[in-house]
């Protein structure tokens, strides 16, 4: 005899995908905190791409879709594969997937004091030029940064000109993906130059020359003595001696590192910056912590730093770049007494978790204070996604972030130009300050 059952099927939530969407994009927060509060969690929302999608910001449930299990998820579309190419891990699913996975986590932070010193020399340069008493736009410092951290820590050194070549081809191909492209299927023809479609495949095509030739350089050498993640996957083996990763492999997920590892990592450094410089009581604290540090900037007296570590995670929390990561389920998955279908989508949502009361009391409060207070477990604290699929540049970011903005109030004294309650937008597929974070450089130390 089959078991009772009291689990209802569908989560209850809006039925009707356009008056969603347009209350989502006003407030995305507010839209999904009101439905949690009307509904419960996990609600139910239209998906553009095709039926419902159960969203929850409650631990329990993220745990239980991190946990995830063989087979049980696919990808939500096929948009990212389009962009990144067919060898990208973002487009790859099960064994191929898991294989591509193991040879991309090793390499990312290969050699940690190297990368550190990277992140530290790429912060100083943002500024070198810098006047004083002159404004400048945080967030386009902190892309600088990190594209330079990312170029570097994915090919080793690069010279000025192939630095500036790669700079201009990834900025090119950054502003060809165009919202129509990324969301209706039949734009996705290259009609010439000036189609959206023919734009980007050209500015992808820039890109694709570029790392190619770095490719054969690097296969040219056969030495992996530079630490880079190109020069370490070329070297790479398989059981009978060849190869372990073919060409296309590994430029497409050198396309994908340069992408998503450069523009996130910007966004949190930006926040991280404006809310130091928001509340003076948190430079200060700061600036006692990195007393070690700031007169030598050697690396190695950056060990210990929590109060560093908390700021930047709070950065994180308030501010996450993605607003949920979501599943396609494979099969029929139970959650929270719902049985949700197979075909439909789940997400857990960063944002409610990130600001949920019961769990970051006062939680549109800066307060890094809090992660003093209590520990908080990877369904709770999660930008950077989690399960299988979790960001696998998290620790780069993260140290990256910490080491960039420790060298920053050591080195500069900045004043902050914007208004208090700055918010965040919506911008090539990720969300960041709604302004530049205009700032002004007020001298050195
Ligand atoms: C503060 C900076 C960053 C944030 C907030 C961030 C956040 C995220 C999130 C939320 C996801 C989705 C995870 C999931 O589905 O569970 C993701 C995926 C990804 N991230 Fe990051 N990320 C950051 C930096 C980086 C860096 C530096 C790199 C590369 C070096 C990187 C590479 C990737 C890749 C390749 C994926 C796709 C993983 C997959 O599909 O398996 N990210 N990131």
């Amino acid at each position: 005899m089959t078991p009772p059952t009291n689990h209802k099927t569908q989560p209850p939530g809006p039925r009707y995908l356009i008056p969603h969407l347009l209350s989502y994009f006003r407030q995305p927060l507010k839209c999904y905190q009101d439905l949690a509060i009307r509904h419960g969690q996990p609600f139910s929302v239209p998906f553009p791409l095709g039926g419902r999608m159960a969203v929850t910001g409650c631990p329990a449930h993220i745990g239980r879709i991190f946990k995830g299990g063989a087979g049980l998820y696919r990808a939500v579309d096929a948009t990212a594969g389009v962009f990144y190419g067919e060898n990208s891990l973002v487009s790859l699913e099960g064994e191929a997937y898991a294989h591509m996975r193991r040879l991309l986590m090793v390499p990312i932070l290969r050699h940690p004091a190297s990368a550190a010193g990277l992140m530290r020399d790429a912060a100083l340069r943002a500024f070198a030029d810098q006047a004083v008493a002159q404004r400048f736009g945080m967030l386009d410092k902190a892309r600088a940064i990190t594209l330079d951290v990312i170029l570097g820590a994915v090919f080793g050194v690069l010279d000025e000109r192939e630095r500036l070549e790669f700079v201009e081809a990834i900025h090119g191909l950054q502003g060809s993906i165009g919202f129509f492209a990324v969301f209706v299927k039949a734009l996705r023809r290259d009609f010439g130059p000036w189609s959206p479609w023919g734009r980007f495949v050209r500015a992808r095509a820039k890109c694709y020359a570029l790392i190619e030739a770095r490719i054969a350089a690097a296969d040219a050498a056969k030495d992996d003595a530079d630490g880079s993640v190109l020069a370490h996957w070329v070297s790479l083996r398989d059981p009978l001696g060849g190869p372990a990763m073919t060409r296309p492999q590994i430029r497409d997920n050198l396309l994908t590192l340069l992408f998503a590892g450069h523009d996130s990592t910007a966004v949190a450094l930006a926040w991280s910056m404006y809310w130091t410089h928001c509340e003076p009581g948190i430079l200060i604290t700061l600036l006692d912590e990195l007393e070690g540090y700031a007169g030598t900037l050697d690396i190695d007296l950056l060990g210990d730093t929590p109060y560093l570590d908390a700021v930047c995670r709070e950065a994180l929390r308030m501010h996450p770049v993605a607003p949920g990561v979501a599943r396609r389920l494979n099969t029929a998955m139970e959650l929270g007494g719902f049985n949700l279908p197979a075909g439909d989508v789940v997400m857990a949502c960063i944002d409610l978790a990130s600001h949920d009361p019961a769990i970051y009391p006062d939680p549109h409060r800066f307060r890094p204070e809090r992660y003093f207070e209590r520990n908080y477990g990877h369904d709770e604290f999660l930008p950077f996604g989690g399960g299988e699929r979790r960001c696998p540049g998290a620790s780069l970011a993260f140290m990256e972030t910490r080491v960039a903005l420790a060298t920053l109030v050591c080195k500069f004294r900045f004043k902050l130009m914007e208004k208090p309650s700055l918010k965040a937008c919506w911008s090539h597929g990720i969300r960041r300050p709604e302004t530049s974070v205009r700032m002004m450089l007020e001298g050195r130390s």
